[in-house]
């Protein structure tokens, strides 16, 4: 295996557009590649971060597990599993916590962005959540990360986490490969629908803001109809688009959904009213996203299925996982176990 592929979401409310073009859409891609074993979590660990309901959180396990599936995530070829389901990442995560400097913790801005204002209210779990995602991430030895553009710097935590492991208890061997973001794709960081500048999410308190996986053709319609755009007409290409993130997120989108790059877009819907994009673009999510919802709607009639698929994910998964703990935690100089 030359390719060892992770990545994870968080089971918080349901998925949205930029979770499925950020991401998710590249993990079925990459599936088809020679020569890769693809591992894909339901971070449940990190969804208690946050306030959180315990019902909501089971449901929200399997149906973001579900969502996987519906996408294109072959159970046949990749595991899917729950990061609860497997101990050795938050077995690795506290052993990589007392490794880690507060300094780097620091710089993270998407505790910044979660904590908001009342940092002394958010739990040291927030805090230390990227450690957590650097044992997701490592406990595989894995080499390719797909993620949204957002990810990048917790990627880099990742690394620097492993670099220090090799130095520190492996005298510079690599044994932790230094994970590489997969970052691709021309939506890595879809807009919300009503502030270019905010990024899209599912957490977000107004529901218009973003496209769901189970939205249907209507919402979705209505969504795009009442996305803010500006008084110009379409841009026709990255010059007329300066400065114009709500038209360059829509285009952007549409691009990737179409499997053409901006730049095509651009070209074909250049000068035109922003009414135009906007139905051209509802049909073609509808297109594109109605087989998903409606395969994820069936999936979660019948939950039992999905289990079966989490608990073989996690039987390899734990497999994989607990060698390098092991491994670890000798270098370590722990040997009672
Ligand atoms: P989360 O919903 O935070 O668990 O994110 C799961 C995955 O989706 C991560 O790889 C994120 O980078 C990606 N993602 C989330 N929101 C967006 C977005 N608005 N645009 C692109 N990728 C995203
Ligand atoms: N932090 C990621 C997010 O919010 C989710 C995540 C947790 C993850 N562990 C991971 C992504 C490991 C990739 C690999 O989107």
């Amino acid at each position: 295996m030359s390719k060892r592929i992770l990545s994870c979401m968080q089971p918080t409310n349901r998925l949205q557009l930029g979770n499925y073009l950020g991401a998710l859409r590249n993990w079925v891609n990459l599936q088809d590649e020679a020569a890769t074993e693809c591992l894909y979590g339901v971070v449940d660990l990190h969804a208690i971060t946050v306030p959180h309901d315990a019902q909501a959180l089971r449901n929200a396990t399997r149906e973001t597990a579900a969502a996987y599936i519906a996408a294109g995530v072959d159970p046949k070829r990749s595991y899917i599993f729950a990061q609860s389901a497997v101990p050795a990442h938050s077995q690795l995560s506290w052993l990589f916590m007392t490794q880690t400097p507060m300094g780097w913790l620091n710089r993270m801005t998407q505790f910044k962005e979660k904590a908001g204002k009342n940092k002394e209210k958010a739990s040291l779990g927030l805090y230390g959540y990227p450690v957590l995602m650097a044992a997701d991430i490592l406990v595989y030895k894995a080499t390719h990360v797909p993620v949204g553009d957002d990810q990048k710097q917790h990627l880099e935590l990742a690394r620097d986490i492993a670099q220090s492991f090799n130095q520190k208890y492996c005298d510079g061997e690599e044994f932790f490969p230094l994970p590489d973001p997969v970052i691709t794709g021309e939506a890595t960081r879809v807009m919300s629908l009503r502030d270019g500048t905010q990024k899209m999410s599912k957490s977000a308190e107004s529901d218009m803001t973003r496209i769901n996986l189970t939205d249907d053709a209507d919402v979705i319609a209505n969504k795009f109809k009442k996305a803010k755009t500006d008084a110009l007409p379409i841009p026709a290409n990255d010059a007329e688009g300066a400065g114009r993130a709500e038209a360059m997120n829509l285009i952007g989108i549409y691009a990737a959904l179409n499997d053409q790059s901006k730049e095509q877009v651009m070209n074909q819907f250049g000068g035109q009213q922003f009414s135009a994009l906007k139905t051209a673009l509802s049909n073609l999510a509808v297109a594109k996203l109605g087989p998903i919802t409606a395969r994820m709607n069936d999936l979660m009639s019948d939950p039992t299925e999905i289990d079966k698929i989490l608990a073989a994910g996690a039987e390899k998964a734990n497999a994989l996982a607990s060698p390098t703990l092991d491994d670890v935690m000798t270098r370590m100089g722990f040997w009672l176990r």
